[in-house]
């Protein structure tokens, strides 16, 4: 068997393109046309392109829908888990590849039950409708702030906590840290020091359940078993705070592209305030255009083709999920709103890495929307939303103008 980061063969790729998703988020000025334009290039010209990194391995960026889904599903050719972890230690399970992958996310997905995300919608609900109502109490506002509570109270409530504060101070380092396709030391050193102080809060809740049993998720994931043995403390800090890293930013992203593509499409609000059931696929043909996990890393183990390039051993991969979401291959006029679409889209990744907090994200963004919905007669965008450039997705601003019920 080959091991990782055996070349078979020295690869020429020096005439490739290469790409910066920086400069290509930044080129679409009013950024609201946004992915369309932003991956129109690579998705009809270069579809795979290669950027050196000052020291650190060459970063290949994959565009198109077939050859996400070839690097999403060949986990063999290109794995997730990697020798220079990019938190400085192995995060579970999404560095982490089979056999030990499934046997955690078996005991993850089992956690998402339907009768726990009852439970939360409750809460959930709540504490949007209280924000939906101050909202309306003044015509409107700037919404990016309820959008980034939800999902940290969300992941409280997995966690059993009650106080949100670290979590909010940590969003703000958050802000700094650099994207994941900067492999150098430096950035492995900041991420993981931004990601000390909830580390830090997710092992007290760890030590806690483990003296104290109580019916919680984070109570569950440290009494939880894998491969016939019980989860060490370490793995359960480990699972938990990945639910922090994966769970909150996204969410946040979603809600808030949510609201911009229904303030921007008045006709999509008028249909779905009168026929509700069709507010879920909506949310998707949202979180397809808007992909707010834009990429996320593989590792190339052996040389591998992916559309006619070899990518070498040793290659950082890159499938570009916000690209695969708008090729024109996979979706008939990309660029259009279309809410009867019920796509099969890339928002939640694809293959084994499958986003498994898709219920929760969904289910926020949902209440999001029905509470929008159900408080005003209409929104619309005020002014330019402020969208916020990679490594981050989302808004740091977003104004709408609510009309009252
Ligand atoms: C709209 C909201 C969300 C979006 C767009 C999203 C997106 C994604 C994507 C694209 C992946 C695949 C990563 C890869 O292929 O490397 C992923 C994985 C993951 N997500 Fe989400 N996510 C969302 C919400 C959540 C929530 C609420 C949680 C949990 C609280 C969560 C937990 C995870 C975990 C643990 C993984 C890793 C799964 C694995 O490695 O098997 N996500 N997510």
């Amino acid at each position: 068997m080959e091991k990782l980061g055996e070349k078979a063969e020295a690869v020429d790729n020096s005439d490739m393109p290469s790409f910066s998703i920086a400069k290509a988020w930044a080129s679409d000025p009013d950024r609201l046309k946004f992915s369309a334009d932003a991956y129109a290039e690579n998705l009809s010209q270069c579809p795979v392109t290669r950027t050196p990194m000052p020291g650190a391995a060459d970063v290949y960026h994959v565009f198109r829908a077939g050859d996400v889904t070839q690097v999403c599903q060949d986990w063999q050719s290109f794995p997730s888990g990697s020798e220079k972890p990019r938190f400085g230690q192995a995060v579970i399970p999404i560095e982490i590849d089979p056999p030990m992958h499934t046997q955690y996310r078996k005991l993850l997905n089992g956690l998402m039950s339907p009768r726990r995300l009852m439970g939360y919608e409750a809460d959930a609900r709540e504490f949007i409708e209280e924000g939906v109502a101050k909202l309306v109490a003044h015509g409107g506002g700037d919404v990016s702030q309820l959008c980034r509570e939800l999902p940290l109270k969300a992941f409280c409530l997995l966690l059993g906590e009650e106080d949100t504060s670290i979590l909010e101070i940590n969003r703000k380092r958050r802000e700094a840290s650099p994207g994941l396709d900067d492999s150098s030391e430096e950035a492995t050193q900041a991420r993981k020091e931004q990601l000390a102080p909830v580390r830090a809060m997710v092992r007290r809740r760890v030590e806690a359940v483990l003296a104290n049993p109580g019916d919680d998720l984070a109570s569950e994931v440290a009494h939880g078993e894998i491969d016939g043995r019980k989860m060490t403390p370490e793995e359960a800090e480990n699972m938990l705070t990945i639910l922090y890293m994966a769970g909150t930013g996204t969410t946040t992203a979603g809600m808030q592209g949510t609201l911009l593509r229904l303030a921007m499409h008045q006709d999509a609000q008028e249909i779905l305030r009168r026929e509700p059931r069709k507010i879920a696929a909506a949310i998707e043909e949202c979180l397809r255009l808007e992909s707010p996990t834009a990429m996320m890393p593989r590792h190339c183990a052996k040389d591998t083709e992916v559309d006619g390039h070899v990518i070498p051993a040793g290659a950082n991969v890159f499938p570009v999920f916000g690209a695969a979401n708008v090729d024109p291959r996979a979706f008939p006029e990309p660029e259009k709103f279309d809410i009867d679409r019920k796509p099969r889209h890339f928002a939640f990744g694809n293959g084994i890495h499958q986003c498994v907090g898709a219920p929760l994200g969904r289910m926020q963004i949902r209440v999001l929307v029905e509470s929008m919905f159900k408080l005003t007669a209409n929104f619309t965008l005020d002014g330019v939303p402020q969208r916020n450039i990679w490594p981050h997705s989302g808004f740091s601003e977003l104004k709408l103008l609510v009309t009252p019920v």
